[in-house]
């Protein structure tokens, strides 16, 4: 009998692109699964704060990704017992998350929990090297863009719902170094899979994003059948 792989829509993009929310609508219309590799990050991020562990301690920072207590239950996000899925979302956090990402020990200690994720009817995965480095024969791969502010006007808003404050000049600067060490790292740096679709959103709804990334996988599907 043949047995086709489960399939995977990867979105990758920048920080504050909209992928999120995007890859959450479309595994939800798709009945799939959902991995947001950013929380990993995040994860790691937020346990290593607390625990004051240096954020350049490679070793370290490697083992409390390789066993973060983590799970993932009704979209909120669990440390332990801890609901943590408002903390992980602080600044702080999602830089201190950028910098540990470009550890290459943390990327590897974080490769088998994301691979897990591929599970039957399918996965939609968010991050930045979904389709060029963990899952490299999805059946769909998209690259999600905006302008910086899009991004940085999007992050204000989000920050602002979530009860954190910000500033707007900070959020860009923040946004533009953030974006600058995610695609210039030596591993696994942010750009384009090989095949990935790209999508530019900065005046686009997420309604018309969604569109968009569904129309793409009805095209991609019927050439997998
Ligand atoms: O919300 P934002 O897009 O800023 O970040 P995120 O997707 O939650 O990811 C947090 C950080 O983890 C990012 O700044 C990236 O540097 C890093 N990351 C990564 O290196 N690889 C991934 N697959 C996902 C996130």
């Amino acid at each position: 009998m043949h047995t086709h792989p489960v399939p995977v829509i990867t979105i990758d993009g920048p920080t504050a692109s909209g992928k999120g929310t995007v890859a959450h609508i479309v595994a939800d219309l798709l009945g799939f699964h959902y991995l947001d590799s950013g929380a990993l990050y995040r994860l790691t991020a937020l346990s290593a704060l607390r625990k004051d562990t240096p954020l350049t301690d490679e070793h370290a920072l490697a083992k409390l990704a390789e066993h973060l207590p983590c799970h993932f239950t009704g979209g909120e996000i669990f440390l332990a017992n801890e609901n943590v899925s408002d903390a992980i979302r602080a600044e702080a956090v999602g830089n201190a998350a950028s910098k540990i990402a470009t550890l290459p020990m943390v990327r590897h200690a974080l490769l088998g929990l994301q691979l897990s994720f591929r599970r039957a009817p399918g996965l939609v995965a968010d991050g930045r090297d979904m389709g060029s480095v963990i899952f490299p024969t999805a059946t769909l791969k998209i690259f999600l863009l905006a302008s910086p502010e899009a991004r940085a006007q999007r992050r204000y808003k989000q920050l602002i719902e979530k009860g954190f404050s910000a500033n707007m000049e900070d959020l860009c600067k923040d946004l533009l170094e953030r974006d600058a060490r995610d695609a210039n790292r030596a591993i696994a740096p942010l750009k384009p899979a090989q095949g990935a679709y790209v999508l530019d959103t900065s005046h686009m709804g997420i309604d018309e994003a969604v569109a968009q990334v569904m129309a793409w996988y009805a095209a991609a599907k019927k050439v997998v059948q």
